[in-house]
Parts: structure tokens; C-alpha cells; sequence
């Protein structure tokens, strides 16, 4: 049979007996583990070989492990004073047992849990006595066969000092290799080996060799090492996937100012100045500037009016106090709606004629209390549909769509409250992992009371939803600081995946 060189030389070394590991053929053969590998996979591809894999514990000392090694555990120590000091024939007073022990600060409470935990005695009333021939200490005995590099098979003993942090495990997994009845035959009939190429090189290229030389195949089954390359993170990625598949759907995108006007925050959406949300500890307010100069003045007053009046022939106001300073104060803003306020009024891009689809992705920010659901910061995925006739039923059609390119399909609709839109909806979704229902949004179709002041004429749907709540859901991530934050764990952010 002919095979490749490496081939030909892990056949041969391998036994029909015996499985052998990998690492030794490849000892034995003077190639590296992978190559062996990668060998050891194409004989078995061809029935030559059977290959096991095996996982391998190695057990290692810790730091604190080694020091023991060398000083003793702690609680042998203290046992072995407490016997000294005769506490096997009466007790003896703890200060008095510790002193001959030598043990030191956060040494002495580790001796005395273990103390109990291995039976080596008792402590009442502020005595000791200890037990007596407690005979050989299994823990003592597996450390220094460890520090000697000995293999130690007790289980118990291995896993007591694993939970007290003086070994740490790994594992590895081991491939061994053996001959199959075929590969016996083969060998026996008899090798002949061909040199093959296993990467083109330029030479070969510029001398045309290319065309004579046979090349090895790739496995692409192969385990290879791990290269962690440079990502984008989970949310980053999140947020340019939102915006993928609000373009597909026709939206475009709006941007401005994170600090903003209050007029734009919170007046042109019809929330009355008195309102909880727009006191100071809702809020993070600008001293610098303090107040916005220009705001549009015809639509100033407009607002005012709603604010006073109410809209239409059955409009009733806040009848509330509404100042032009407070409107023109200026603060970071807690929703992305401003920028639909900016752009449904015509002061962004110009009159907009119906239909008209925008949507953004940024950040809001809110004086909020830190907890698994919340951040002061977050995204939010702001959008608006503004056409003819709209209903409900287009804003949860819409819904549907959107979370469906995510892979949620079961979203639900609460009827809610805001100030600016009538009716109004809270969106809901399942948590992948934990099966809770989470609030990932808030919509509704903007008022009469928002929308004539703007001189929009027709209706527009409208919502605000969380970026970093969908991320929970495609992700599984149950806190929303694993997801951003110093408690982030690396591993998920190397392997989140976002695309549905
Ligand atoms: N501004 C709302 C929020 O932050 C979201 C929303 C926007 C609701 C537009 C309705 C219409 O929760």
C-alpha cells in the first residue's frame, strides 16, 4: 500500500495489542503531536487505525498547597502541638495550644475547621483535646505525593483538597491509537511510502513542481488550537444587527444630540412639566449650558397651547403650570423619542410626507437604580412609522417582524400608559434561559395632542425598545452587567452569538 511518509511511520508505530498514545508515537516517530494527529485521523478515514479519545485529570499543586508541603497542613500542625502539650490525657486551653503551634492569622481558622472536619479533636469552652492515634493524614500524604510527582488515585482525598484551593485540576484529552485487523494486513503485506506536499510554497509554485507533487488532504474535522482574534462586542454587534433588519424593512436612520432641550425630551410629548419623571432625580440636568437658544418658535407656542389648551373642539389641558425656561432646559436625554419629535416636526430633514418609516439606535440615559435589569446607560431602539391609516394591528405586525429575524416568535402585548400615546402597549418576551417574562419595549400611536403641533396630519406609530433586553433574549444572558461591565465574562463575549 502506498502512503504518505507520516502515515507510513504511525502505522508502523502503532500496535495491534495495545492502544498507544499519541504523544509517545509521536516521540518515537520525531514528529510533533499534530502532525501525528492529523496522520493518526487519515488512517482512520482509511479503516487502518482505531483512534480513542480519552480525558485525562492531572491534578497540580496550588501555591498554598506547596507551602504546606513544606510547613505541614495547619491543622496537623495544630494538632500535633495540642498533643504535645498533652491535650490526648485533658483538655488544654486553646491560647496555649495555638502558641506552641506557630500558626498565624487566617492559619489559625483554617486549623481549627479542619481540626473538626478530620475528627483530630474537640474544642469546648475555649479548651482543646484532642483525639487520639488519629493515625496517617490522607491529605498530608496525597500533597507530597503530588510535590514528588506522583499520581495520586483517591478521589475523596483529591476532591477535599481541590474545595480547599491546594490543588487545581485540568483536563486534557488524550488520543491513543491502535491497529485495526486491516491496518494489520497492510503493514503486513507491506508500505511504501510517498513523500507528499501538505502546503504549497512558493517554490513549488515558480518552478511548476505543482503540477507533479501529490498533496496530503486536509482534515478539516482536525481539533485545532483556539485563536481568540480581535470581535466586535455582543452589544455593538446587536445594534448593527437591529439596524440590518430595520433597513430591510424600509426605515431609515435619525441621529442628534444626546443632551437636548427638554422641549424636545419631554414638552413636545405632551408631558406635563409636573409630571414625577421630570423632577430632578429622574433626570442628569446640564449646568453648561444651562438652557437651548434656539428652538423653533411657531412650535413653541403650538406646544405651549396643547400643554394649556388641549387639541381639537374636545381638548382638555393639563391646566398645570408650563414655563418656556423649563421647557428650554437642557438635560441627557431618557428617550430617543426626542429625535422623533425633531424629525416629525419637520426641524431635522426637512417636511416629511407620508409614509414615512425612521428608526435609531443609541443611548438613552436615566437615573435608575443599578440591578440586573437596569443600567444609567443603555440603548434603546427608538422607531416610528408615520402613514395614512395605521392601527394596532400594523404596530404588532411590525413587532412580529422585527423580533422574528431575531428568532422570538412568542412577544406579548400589555396594555399601558403614556402621556403621549393612546392606545399604548408594553411588549413582553420570554427569557431563553430562566422562562421569565421580560418588558423589552414600550409603543403606542402618538396623540392627537403630540402630533397636530407638529403639523402632522396623519397617523404615526411609534415605540422604544431595549437593545440590551433583546441581547438577554438572543443571548441568554440573565444580567444585564454580564453583558456589559467589569463582570463580563470573556469567554461569552469571544462566543455570543447574535446572527439568527
Ligand atoms: N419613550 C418611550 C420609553 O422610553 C418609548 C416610546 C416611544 C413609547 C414612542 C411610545 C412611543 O419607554
Amino acid at each position: 500500500m502506498r502512503l504518505p511518509a507520516t502515515q507510513a511511520a504511525v502505522l508502523r508505530a502503532a500496535s495491534a495489542e495495545e492502544y498507544r498514545e499519541v504523544d509517545e508515537i509521536a516521540d518515537e516517530v520525531g514528529e510533533k503531536p499534530e502532525t501525528v494527529t492529523g496522520a493518526a485521523f487519515a488512517l482512520e478515514e482509511a479503516g487502518l487505525l482505531s483512534i480513542r479519545e480519552e480525558s485525562e485529570e492531572t491534578a497540580s499543586l496550588t501555591e498554598e498547597g506547596e507551602a504546606y508541603v513544606e510547613a505541614g497542613l495547619p491543622e496537623r500542625r495544630l494538632y500535633d502541638a495540642a498533643i504535645e502539650a498533652g491535650a490526648d490525657d485533658s483538655s488544654v486551653p486553646m491560647g496555649e495550644v495555638i502558641g506552641r503551634s506557630g500558626l498565624e492569622g487566617a492559619e489559625v481558622n483554617i486549623a481549627l475547621s479542619n481540626l473538626a472536619r478530620k475528627g483530630l479533636g474537640e474544642i469546648d469552652s475555649g479548651a482543646l483535646t484532642a483525639t487520639r492515634d488519629v493515625g496517617e493524614d490522607a491529605e498530608a500524604a496525597a500533597l507530597s505525593a503530588l510535590a514528588s510527582g506522583e499520581s495520586v488515585e483517591d478521589r475523596e482525598t483529591l476532591d477535599a483538597l481541590a474545595r480547599r484551593d491546594l490543588v487545581e485540576r485540568t483536563e486534557r484529552s488524550v488520543r491513543s491509537v491502535k491497529l485495526t485487523d486491516e491496518g494489520v494486513t497492510a503493514l503486513m503485506e507491506g508500505l511504501e511510502e510517498r513523500d507528499t506536499v501538505g502546503q504549497i510554497t512558493a517554490d513549488l509554485l515558480t518552478s511548476g513542481e505543482w503540477r507533479e507533487v501529490e498533496f496530503s488532504p486536509y482534515n478539516v474535522e482536525a481539533e485545532a488550537a483556539e485563536v481568540p482574534a480581535g470581535r466586535k462586542h455582543v452589544l455593538r454587534r446587536t445594534a448593527d444587527r437591529v439596524k440590518d433588519v430595520l433597513t430591510g424593512m424600509g426605515f431609515r436612520e435619525m441621529e442628534g444630540p444626546h443632551a437636548d432641550a427638554d422641549f424636545w425630551i419631554n414638552d413636545c410629548l405632551f408631558m406635563p412639566q409636573d409630571h414625577p419623571a421630570r423632577t430632578h432625580w429622574d433626570r442628569f440636568s446640564l449646568e453648561e449650558p444651562e438652557r437651548i437658544d434656539e428652538l423653533p418658535e411657531e412650535l413653541l407656542n403650538r406646544v405651549e397651547s396643547a400643554h394649556r389648551e388641549g387639541v381639537g373642539p374636545d381638548g382638555e389641558g393639563y391646566h398645570s403650570p408650563w414655563s418656556e425656561g423649563m421647557a428650554r432646559e437642557i438635560a441627557l436625554r431618557g428617550h430617543t423619542t426626542s429625535l422623533s419629535m425633531r424629525y416629525l416636526s419637520g426641524h431635522a430633514v426637512g417636511e416629511l410626507e407620508p409614509p414615512q418609516r425612521y428608526f435609531s439606535v443609541e443611548k438613552v440615559y436615566r437615573n435608575d437604580t443599578l440591578d440586573p435589569t437596569h443600567l444609567l446607560e443603555f440603548f434603546q431602539i427608538e422607531g416610528w412609522v408615520m402613514a395614512e391609516e395605521l392601527s394596532v394591528r400594523d404596530l404588532m405586525g411590525t413587532f412580529t417582524e422585527f423580533y422574528e429575524s431575531f428568532g422570538i416568535t412568542d412577544i406579548q402585548f400589555k396594555p399601558h400608559y403614556n402621556p403621549y400615546t393612546e392606545p399604548s402597549f408594553e411588549l413582553f418576551g420570554h427569557h431563553p434561559e430562566t422562562g421569565e417574562l421580560i418588558e423589552i419595549g414600550n409603543s403606542g400611536m402618538f396623540r392627537p395632542e403630540v402630533l397636530e403641533p407638529l403639523g402632522v396630519e396623519c397617523d404615526v406609530m411609534a415605540w422604544g425598545l431595549a437593545l440590551e433586553r433583546l441581547a438577554m433574549l438572543i443571548t441568554g444572558a440573565e444580567d444585564i452587567r454580564d453583558l456589559h461591565g467589569t463582570l463580563v465574562d470573556i469567554e461569552f463575549l469571544r462566543n455570543a452569538e447574535v446572527i439568527y
